[in-house]
């Protein structure tokens, strides 16, 4: 991604009436980095779920799923591939002819992902790619070799209803029939788990948000004071969604280099910075319905907290 387009997105997001900064930029690498210490606490319950559904269920998975030739496993946003490597594992414990195919916009996560697939699966075939998801969707589109799509993790939970239909419609677009795609949903449950895992009391996650700050000043030349913002995060159980915010502490002017010029922030004004939606299984059945997929099954972890959904065209 060019500079300019996170100057443009950054200029739009801070003139706009509610200032928005989007979550697709916590994940330069030192983001990338505080996420996987997110994943470590206690609080954060879906990297658990999942690692619980992808380790105990995943011969159940491996059965439902319908290749008969070498297939690719394409995985958007990999991160560090804990989770996925115990599908993986079990895969090539059962001598399944596959080519896992990592992508995730952080070089640095896919060196890293790369050296721990090496030493945990030396057997492992792997061809990863850096870059966003959309253009490499475009890329494989063209691919004449069947794949398993992972969109793991509850990255769904990012995008807003018109985003998730867009989003759906281009996995569509770029699967062919008999692809899969394996997508992982954050189920409701009990309000107060979810706020804990999006507040915690190490003020990680709000590490995590103020990091967009010094992103901004060390790519674009800003001079946030990080210490002038706080963190605010919201669990709303009527509709399932986590708003998560940074709030301007004092009246304020921050300048920003690349923009030569300045934004203002009034006293406890918002800057919006990510939707974590959370689903009900009727809710995933819908988005499935709408956009064209089959639901072929949900893999659930024990507590029913998450859900790797198996979707077919
Ligand atoms: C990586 C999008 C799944 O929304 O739970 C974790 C990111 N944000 N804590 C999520 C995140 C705050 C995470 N996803």
């Amino acid at each position: 991604m060019s500079d300019n387009t996170f100057a443009k997105d950054i200029h739009k997001g801070l003139t706009a009436p509610l200032k928005h900064i989007s979550s697709k930029y916590f994940y330069d690498d030192i983001g990338s980095g505080i996420f996987q210490d997110i994943m470590k606490m206690p609080e954060y319950y879906p990297t658990p779920c999942e690692f619980e559904i992808l380790s105990l269920q995943g011969d159940q998975i491996i059965n439902k799923l319908d290749f008969e030739k070498p297939f690719n496993i394409v995985e958007f946003g990999a991160g560090d591939g804990t989770k996925t490597r115990q599908l993986l594992k079990k895969l090539t414990e059962r001598n399944i002819d596959f080519t896992y195919v990592p992508i995730d916009i952080s070089k640095k996560a896919i060196g890293e992902l790369k050296a721990g697939m090496y030493q945990q699966l030396p057997g492992l075939k792997i061809e990863p790619m850096i870059g966003n998801y959309f253009s490499m969707m475009e890329e494989l589109s063209h691919s004449a070799i069947p794949a398993l799509y992972l969109f793991l993790g509850g990255n769904i939970g990012n995008y807003e209803k018109p985003e998730v239909d867009n989003l759906l419609g281009d996995f569509k677009k770029s699967m062919r029939p008999g692809d899969q795609l394996l997508i992982g949903f954050d189920l409701q449950k009990n309000p107060a788990t979810i706020r804990c895992a999006y507040d915690d009391p190490k003020g990680i996650t709000k590490a995590f948000n103020i990091n967009l700050l010094h992103r901004i000043n060390r790519e674009l030349g800003g001079n946030f004071n990080t210490s002038q913002f706080d963190f605010y995060s919201h669990y709303n159980p009527l509709n399932g969604e986590v708003r998560s915010y940074l709030v301007s502490l004092v009246p304020q002017k921050v300048h920003i280099a690349q923009m030569d010029r300045c934004y203002d922030f009034e006293r406890n004004e918002l800057i919006w910075t990510e939707l974590s939606k959370k689903y009900t299984i009727n809710e995933i059945n819908q988005a499935a319905e709408t956009n064209g997929f089959r639901v072929i099954g949900h893999f659930l972890d024990c507590k029913h907290y998450f859900t790797d959904s198996l979707w077919q065209i």
